[in-house]
């Protein structure tokens, strides 16, 4: 079996429920080289440990997520603590620059940290834990009209292996999808979390493929998530809309866990570069150091990249 089997998202499930490390809080807090009394934006609150260091900096933070609950623990948790400097909006973050500029900000400096938080991953809704018993889910915000079993229910063999592939870097992409399409034809679909990583690793050990250190669906999970909740098209969406409202030095950090969204980052900070917009703080991405991976290894795949406004 391969020994990379992708990363992120189900992966970290198994690896700690409900506990959520903020990755690279110490690179994301040199990179925003934060100044008290400015204004930073969080487009990616979570369990709130980036906007917390920012806020313990002396910085404020706009903190955004799409997650309802996301907000609401930070109302509880975080507001009482630093009241005026935290302003909390639930909200997709692809439409924060319209947002920001409508609001007339002046920001200094943006996170965004992609993906999932441990405790939306280990929910029992979600669909994201290898063990769930519940409908295949995947759905980040409720108002998300399509379910990731909606896609194995309607998708043609072809487009499910294009998802797997391109979003989840599946090398049996196309046996998985043509197995799944096989087995939707006699009624024996799988429609939970359970049922598909099961059918995954069915599909691996038949296959050959015996032992990994992941499991055999981490890549066909995250494949799917990404695509439910159309990740790529918000990142991309919110890291363009917040570059033109950065004052002169502002920073944007881009904490990515998967190739395709790294890829689609880089091209981006490096055509700003070319139109002679900013720099970046480096040519290659920042990664996590060895005590952080052995001590949070969800962070293994994190790749952080920081562009500088001019
Ligand atoms: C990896 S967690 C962030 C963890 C956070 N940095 C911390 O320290 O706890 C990602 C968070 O971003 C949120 N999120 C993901 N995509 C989003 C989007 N398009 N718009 C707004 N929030 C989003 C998720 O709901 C989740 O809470």
């Amino acid at each position: 079996m391969a020994e990379e089997m992708g990363d992120e998202g189900v992966k970290s499930v198994s690896e700690g429920r409900d506990v959520h490390f903020p990755v690279m809080t110490g690179e994301v807090m040199e990179a925003l080289n934060v100044q008290p009394g400015h204004w930073y934006v969080d487009a990616t609150l979570g369990q709130g440990g980036h906007s917390r260091a920012i806020l313990e900096a002396g910085g404020s933070v706009v903190a955004i997520d799409r997650d309802p609950k996301a907000i609401e623990k930070a109302r509880e948790d975080l507001l009482p603590l630093y009241g005026e400097r935290l302003r909390l909006v639930c909200m997709n973050h692809a439409d924060m620059g319209e947002f920001l500029s409508r609001a007339g900000l002046v920001v200094s400096g943006v996170v965004l940290d992609s993906g999932w938080s441990m405790p939306q991953a280990s929910e029992d809704g979600a669909g994201l834990s290898f063990d769930g018993e519940g409908i295949l889910d995947m759905r980040m915000d409720p108002h998300l009209r399509t379910t990731a079993l909606d896609i194995l229910e309607n998708r043609s063999a072809e487009e499910m292996a294009a998802i797997f592939s391109n979003f989840g870097d599946e090398p049996l992409a196309m046996v998985i999808a043509r197995a799944l399409v096989q087995s939707r034809s006699r009624g024996r679909l799988p429609r939970t979390p359970k049922e598909l990583a099961a059918f995954v690793s069915g599909v691996y050990y038949r296959r050959g493929y015996r032992r990994s250190r992941r499991h055999p669906a981490t890549r066909v999970f995250m494949a799917l998530r990404i695509v439910v909740n159309g990740e790529i098209d918000s990142l991309v969406r919110g890291v363009s809309g917040v570059r033109p409202i950065l004052v002169s030095g502002g920073r944007l950090a881009v904490l990515t866990f998967h190739s395709r969204e790294d890829r689609e980052i880089k091209h981006l900070f490096r055509s700003w570069v070319r139109e002679g917009w900013g720099r970046l703080l480096q040519s290659k991405p920042v990664l996590p150091g060895k005590a952080e991976i052995q001590k949070n290894p969800r962070s293994r795949s994190a790749k952080l990249r920081v562009y500088i406004a001019t």
